[in-house]
């Protein structure tokens, strides 16, 4: 993974240039999950690992992407406007509250570097979504983390407790990755309204359309200091193409879109018209929230009867405990051909796995089953 990550700076031609040896250490000690699979079809690996969705991108896209490849040379100025007002509107909200990024993660990205302008800590659970965090602490922040409660839910009373007077953001993901537990809408209503008096709240609805949840967009009118990342990378499967978006009030969509050089503008065009037309693809949406609800079930059920406690999950994925599994969890996967994840947590060898297609999930089974072996 890490030689990958070197290939790339090298590639990129940045080997030569003098990066600080703080961000050098960042990719030493945290060599990035996502590493760089082939993706060509004799391949036949099972790609368990990052929460994609199996079946997308959606017809619709496939359709809208293949259109625009042909533009491509223009600066396609009408499109952001349309997919922001397309966006805005399934949220109930009007275009001022949206801004467009490559993928969350720059949302996630440039809410940091918003509430970095100030020097402090900020606050997270652990674990939770991580991909964000090395930004602040590279600016100078404090990493204040917060374990989960026993059943593996954000410790929201106790993430109030943690924030410091120096504070300056409070990131929650919801549903959280890796355990795939959501917060009740009520006390998440209630947190928010107190850790806003406080800090920046950063919340992560990466998975909330796998969910029958309602997003916390509502509150964004009358609250200034919170921001939602959303993504179009899991349900409408568009994780390659990276476009996600921030909701927000203007007031904070303008201190935020001043920290992109061209607002609104890292979205390749061909991108754009993915996101556009997958709002559109209700079809598609429904068919994926279905096939994974139907192929999650199974896998928890079969890993249950393997002696494999599962966490109940509100997402793409599944959060278990290797604690009585007696083979070579990671070995049994890399011998069939699946790339899943890591432990998480070592008390307990917690571990996570992605919810491909219902056959995936059997060949899965089989792998770790040891009376089919
Ligand atoms: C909770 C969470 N937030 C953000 C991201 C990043 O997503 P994107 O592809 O939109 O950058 C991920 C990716 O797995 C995630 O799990």
């Amino acid at each position: 993974m890490l030689s990958n990550r070197r290939n790339w700076l090298r590639q990129m031609g940045l080997g030569a240039l003098s990066i600080s040896a703080s961000r050098l250490n960042v990719f030493a000690e945290k060599p990035s999950p996502y590493a760089f699979h082939k993706l060509s079809s004799g391949e036949n690996l099972i790609r368990l690992r990052s929460n994609e969705n199996p079946y997308g991108p959606s017809p619709m896209a496939r359709v809208a992407m293949n259109e625009h490849v042909n533009t491509s040379n223009r600066y396609n100025w009408d499109l952001y406007p349309e997919l922001i007002d397309a966006i805005a509107r399934k949220n109930n909200l009007t275009p001022g509250y949206i801004l467009l990024g490559a993928g969350s993660t720059e949302v996630l990205d440039l809410t940091s570097r918003l509430a970095a302008l100030n020097k402090g800590s900020f606050v997270m659970s652990l674990p939770t979504y991580p991909f964000w965090s090395a930004t602040l602490e590279n600016l100078g922040l404090k990493k204040i983390s917060v374990p989960l409660t026993a059943d593996k839910k954000n410790d929201l009373p106790a993430m109030l407790n943690a924030i410091q007077p120096d504070t300056q953001l409070v990131y929650l993901c919801n549903p959280n990755n890796p355990t795939g537990t959501i917060c009740k809408h009520d006390e998440l209503v209630h947190f928010i309204q107190e850790a806003s008096k406080k800090a920046w709240v950063l919340v992560d609805e990466a998975y909330i359309d796998f969910t029958s949840e309602q997003s916390l967009s509502h509150l964004v009118s009358e609250n200034k200091k919170l921001v939602i990342a959303r993504t179009f990378s899991k349900i409408y499967g568009l994780a390659g193409a990276r476009v996600g978006y921030a909701m927000a009030n203007p007031d904070t969509i303008e201190l935020l879109s001043r920290m992109q050089s061209w607002p609104n503008g890292g979205i390749s065009v061909v991108s754009a018209a993915a996101a556009l037309a997958s709002l559109k693809d209700e079809a598609f949406v429904k068919q994926t929230y279905t096939l994974n609800q139907e192929a999650r079930s199974f896998t928890i059920e079969q890993m249950e009867l393997l002696h494999i406690p599962c966490i109940p999950s509100h997402t793409n994925f599944i959060y278990f405990s290797l604690v009585n599994h007696q083979q070579d969890f990671f070995a049994q996967l890399k011998q069939h051909n699946i790339l899943g994840t890591d432990i998480y947590e070592k008390q307990g060898k917690w571990s996570r796995i992605t919810v491909g297609t219902i056959s995936e999930m059997q060949k899965l089974i089989n792998a770790i089953d040891t009376a089919h072996a």
